[in-house]
């Protein structure tokens, strides 16, 4: 019953008071390019088509969204910027006739799909997305009839007095049958202060056709901000975090201040979740009840079990623990640390690519990198894994119960075997044996009849 729906996102825009190299559509918000946040939206409506009408420099564009899972991509360049009309005439001979469009704007990232769907549920010819705004300033003016059918959209600069003090604005964004858009777009004309090919022109040819558009208006104005300049992509930025914090607090989690936590990504959170202040969360990011995040950490890629506890000025990548498991402070986990039940690792303590099992504790300035560590194993102070020769990294095995003294380099490829002791200070190229002590280090000796050399 229901046509196919085809999108059309214009992101020809210069952005020009952006004063970057970096096309305006690829600055992120939430760390991610405001196009791939509108891309996103546009998929979870379903569409047949999502058509991308680029820039002539916009190959950067193009390029960001090389990988496979954008290649549902239909990408469109419009080659001289005439204008929004202009733009969406590019897109005419990819749509089929039968369809349903949807205009989005590639630096209007908020819009929210429910939004988008009540747009959608509109059944006339033409429909726009509206907002009422206290300051209407910039905005083109929807003019409506006593039926509140919208008889002409116009742009600010061609306002005259009483239609500048309209204050329901075109948001940008609207849906139309394809086959009347293509004969409303056949029609428009540059006739404008700008001189360019204004989409806005077809509401007043629908208007004249008798089908008049109807306008939905957006509930929350901020979804259809965009984003010109620096200052409104932090603002924008600004309102993307406060919905992603309200939306965590509405789940459970106590946030000492909501203004100074950066979500980056998806968390997903279990009961009693607390986050101190400068708390940056980054992709995919889970965190188990009762997890405890300290200030000043970020978390990329980790997933937490319960009772975890993230003290203050931790780096965390790649990270998955099991419970009751104590970060920090100042520790800097990377890709393939995988930590089991009540591990503890302390301040100063890197770790890559390394397993450590049961109740293990590397508690003070260690490298724990490629690295199989069993359960109960103590890592003393300064305990580095010497896993690279220059070419190659090398595995160390440290099997359970171990204790290794301090200040110990243990040159891999190695193996300690269950319950052996470590000397400290020893330098290990060669296996260790279980439950037996191995020093590896000078004897200490004193030196009879040695004075200090004197002065004079
Ligand atoms: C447009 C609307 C205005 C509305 C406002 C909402 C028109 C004529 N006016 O005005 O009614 O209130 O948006 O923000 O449509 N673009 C292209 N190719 C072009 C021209 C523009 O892709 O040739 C893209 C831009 O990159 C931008 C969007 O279309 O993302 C809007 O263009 P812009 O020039 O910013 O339109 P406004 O003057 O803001
Ligand atoms: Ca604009």
């Amino acid at each position: 019953m229901s046509i196919p729906l085809h999108v059309v996102i214009l992101a020809a825009g210069e952005g020009k008071r952006m004063q970057s190299r970096l096309p305006k559509v690829l600055m992120p918000l939430a760390g991610r390019p405001m196009l791939q946040h509108v891309i996103a939206t546009a998929r979870g409506l379903k569409p047949q088509g999502i058509h991308i009408v680029y820039g002539h420099e916009g190959e950067q564009v193009h390029a960001a969204f090389a990988a496979d899972e954008y290649c549902d991509l239909n990408w469109i360049e419009q080659q001289e910027r005439r204008g929004t009309g202009h733009a969406v005439q590019q897109v005419l001979p990819s749509l089929p006739e039968t369809a349903r469009v949807l205009v989005l704007y590639g630096d209007v990232p908020l819009i929210r799909q429910a939004t988008l769907a009540n747009l959608l549920r509109v059944t006339d010819t033409l429909a726009v997305l509206s907002a009422q705004l206290n300051d209407p300033t910039g905005y083109g003016r929807l003019v409506c009839d006593s039926d509140q059918r919208v008889q002409a959209i116009v742009e600010e600069r061609d306002c005259n007095p009483e239609q500048r003090a309209i204050q329901q604005i075109n948001t940008g964004i609207l849906q139309a049958e394809v086959g009347a858009l293509r004969r409303w777009l056949g029609e428009i004309q540059p006739n404008n202060a700008q001189g360019e090919l204004y989409l806005t022109d077809i509401f007043a040819l629908a208007a004249r056709d008798l089908q008049a558009a109807s306008s939905v208006d957006c509930a929350d104005g901020t979804e259809s901000k965009g984003a010109n300049d620096p200052v409104q992509l932090a603002e924008l930025e600004r309102i993307y975090q406060q919905r992603e914090t309200t939306l965590l607090m509405q789940r459970g989690v106590r946030m000492a201040d909501p203004s100074r936590v950066q979500i980056r990504g998806n968390v997903s959170v279990g009961r009693d979740v607390e986050f101190d202040i400068d708390v940056i969360l980054e992709g995919e990011v889970t965190l188990a009840d009762g997890c405890r995040i300290g200030p000043f950490t970020r978390l990329r890629n980790c997933h937490l079990g319960a009772d975890t506890v993230v003290h203050a000025h931790c780096d965390l990548e790649g990270v998955h623990t099991g419970s009751a498991c104590l970060l920090g402070p100042f520790a800097r986990m990377r890709p393939g640390s995988r930590l089991a039940n009540a591990v503890h690792i302390g301040n100063f303590v890197e770790t890559k690519q390394a397993s450590l099992g049961d109740g293990s504790k590397a508690n003070h300035l260690s490298y724990v990198g490629d690295a199989q560590v069993g359960a109960r194993v103590n890592l003393g102070a300064g305990t580095i894994t010497c896993n690279y020769d220059g070419a190659h990294k090398h595995l160390t095995t440290i099997e359970d119960d171990v204790f290794v003294g301090s200040n110990s380099a243990l040159v891999a490829p190695i193996v300690l075997h269950a319950g052996a002791t470590i000397g400290a200070g020893s330098t290990l190229s060669k296996p260790a044996q279980a439950g037996k002590l191995t020093v590896a280090r000078a004897r200490q000796v004193t030196v009879e009849g040695w004075s200090r050399p004197k002065k004079g």
